[in-house]
């Protein structure tokens, strides 16, 4: 049995039916602060079986510890965290007690049951300013906000814990920028209030449900001026999940990332989006957001060779299937 930390969200939601449908057992636990147990429901209709679920939050170490138990778990995907960056820099305590104290206590309740195999969902926000490009797994790590710089303690402690037990199988994947939605449209990314992503946020403009886009600067040093970013599909990234789980049957600590290895600039997002949806996506051109990096993409080749992992799905998939799932629903779960 796979435990997924955070499965009712929207990268472990598709992680849920990606390891269902290779046949696995999954059990999710979720405090659902920024979910609903509806992405459950429907990944139980998509994959035609139940998914276990337990309401918890993993700094509830007995909570999670007895789930280990009952559910004789085998290996855990963390994804549970908060993720925005904005937020964490209003409220870095919640942030560092969430993602960081939640994550200390999930591996102490792993420890004490015994089960060592951990794939932890980190960011391609732990680099920080790229130096170089593509990014890779040996870039500097120099986070530039709160919510990174949780990612990048987690990570750390992942490493002083293998360093302290080599029995453990730990797996870290730093994502660059998930998009898109399951080919069904019947789960994706629901945003709760004004969405902080590209993405979602075009989608909504798309769908009439907000009036226009602003871009954030068109003076970068970039071809068309707007910023460029490693857009990968969430399906693409779910199978990578598997990959991991398929690689870490022996001992060991790895760290991947999983991109495309491609930039799209968020003018390119933009017309791409106009052209599978058939709307126009009003925007105006404001200043730049404070913070943000004219280029980020990801060097894929480790995660190619290490696990046999690549991404298969272009930008007009990753946006035809976000277009479906906003169509179908347009008020997302709440629908
Ligand atoms: P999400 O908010 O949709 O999912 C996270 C889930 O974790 C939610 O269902 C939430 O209710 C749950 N959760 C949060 N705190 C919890 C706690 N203390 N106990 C139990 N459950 C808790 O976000 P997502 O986009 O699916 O992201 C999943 C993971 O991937 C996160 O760790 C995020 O930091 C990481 N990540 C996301 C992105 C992205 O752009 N979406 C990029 C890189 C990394
Ligand atoms: C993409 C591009 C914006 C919204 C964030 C986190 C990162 C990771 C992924 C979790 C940028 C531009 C955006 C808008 C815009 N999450 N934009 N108008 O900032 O690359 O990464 O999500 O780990 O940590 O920082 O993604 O989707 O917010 O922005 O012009 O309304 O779109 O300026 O160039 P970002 P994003």
């Amino acid at each position: 049995m796979i435990l997924l930390t955070g499965g009712a969200g929207y990268i472990g939601s598709h992680v849920a039916v990606a390891l269902i449908e290779a046949g696995l057992d999954v059990v999710v636990l979720d405090n659902l602060s920024n979910s609903s147990p509806a992405s459950l429901e429907r990944v139980q209709s998509i994959c035609g079986r139940p998914v276990a679920f337990r309401q918890a939050d993993i700094r509830d170490e007995e909570a999670v510890h007895d789930v280990l138990k009952s559910y004789d778990v085998t290996a855990v995907i963390h994804l549970a965290g908060l993720k925005a960056v904005g937020e964490s820099n209003e409220r870095p305590l919640s942030y560092y007690d969430n993602n960081v104290l939640g994550s200390m206590r999930l591996l102490s309740a792993m420890q004490r049951a015994g089960v060592k195999t951990m794939v932890f969902s980190s960011s391609a926000t732990v680099y920080g300013a790229p130096s170089y490009l593509p990014l890779d797994e040996a870039h500097s790590l120099a986070p530039t906000n709160p919510y990174g710089r949780t990612k990048f303690f987690i990570e750390e402690m992942l490493r002083d814990l293998y360093a302290s037990d080599g029995d453990w199988r730990i797996g870290v994947l730093r994502y660059f920028n998930p998009v898109g939605a399951h080919e069904s449209g019947f789960i994706g990314e629901n945003p709760l209030g004004v969405p902080n992503n590209l993405l979602p946020f075009v989608a909504q403009v798309a769908v009439g449900r907000r009036e226009k886009l602003t871009v954030w600067g068109c003076d970068y040093p970039t071809p068309d001026g707007t910023g460029v970013r490693d857009f990968v599909h969430v399906c693409d990234l779910a199978a990578g999940h598997l990959g991991v789980l398929r690689h870490l049957k022996a001992p060991g600590l790895f760290t991947v990332n999983l991109g495309t290895g491609e930039g799209s600039s968020v003018l390119q997002v933009i017309r791409t989006f106009e052209a599978v949806s058939g709307r126009t996506v009003p925007y105006e051109i404001g200043k730049r957001r404070t913070g943000d990096v004219a280029v980020c993409y990801a060097d894929p080749v480790l995660a190619r060779n290490v696990m046999g992992w690549k991404s298969t799905r272009s930008l007009t998939q990753m946006c035809a299937d976000h277009w479906r799932w906003q169509t179908m629903n347009p008020a997302g779960y709440g629908a």
